[in-house]
């Protein structure tokens, strides 16, 4: 564990050079990581977020989300193992939520693994609720997703 306090980690846009160290963090985290282009699609299409959070010079966790239309959907949230329950996953969401809020979102939607205890409890705090269940959502392993929801303004 890397005892820093949150105000010591920096924010800024995901650049396409991001991409690289971004992608090993992706690897370490996930049994169906997402690829170099979709990172790339997230920084280049006009209304998604996508965002690093890094500790010197090394990135510790990143962001990704898109609107459409009224509706945001938060695509993606990873932080380095070594910097988890520091509140940093909850800062990043609470940026997007701001971001978005801003834009005139009126409701942010997610999907999780149902066995990912620490991410719903981490989008609970931030305010989402579950909505329902998607059955054999998610492969390797095959898993149901919840389907969680932020209501931002009616
Ligand atoms: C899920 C993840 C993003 C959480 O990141 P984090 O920076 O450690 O989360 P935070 O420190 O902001 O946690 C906020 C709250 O979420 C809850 N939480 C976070 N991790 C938890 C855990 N392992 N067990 C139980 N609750 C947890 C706690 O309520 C925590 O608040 P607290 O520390 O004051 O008790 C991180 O564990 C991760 O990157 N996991 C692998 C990738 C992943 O599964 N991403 C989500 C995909 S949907």
């Amino acid at each position: 564990m890397v005892e820093k306090s949150i105000a010591e980690f920096v924010m800024n846009d995901m650049r396409p050079e991001d991409v690289s160290e971004v992608l090993s963090l992706e690897l370490a985290s996930y049994t169906t990581p997402w690829s170099g282009t979709l990172f790339m699609n997230e920084i280049y299409k006009p209304l998604s977020v996508a965002k690093v959070v890094r500790s010197g010079e090394k990135i510790v966790g990143y962001i990704c989300a898109d609107q459409v239309l009224d509706e945001g959907h938060i695509l993606n949230v990873t932080v380095h193992p070594e910097y988890r329950r520091r509140g940093m996953a909850a800062h990043m969401v609470a940026h997007v939520i701001g971001l978005l809020s801003g834009r005139a979102c009126k409701a942010l939607f997610l999907e999780v693994r149902i066995s990912n205890e620490a991410a719903l409890r981490m989008y609970e705090k931030s305010g989402f609720g579950m909505i329902t269940v998607r059955k054999r959502y998610y492969t390797a392993p095959d898993e149901d997703a919840v389907i969680m929801k932020l209501q931002l303004s009616l």
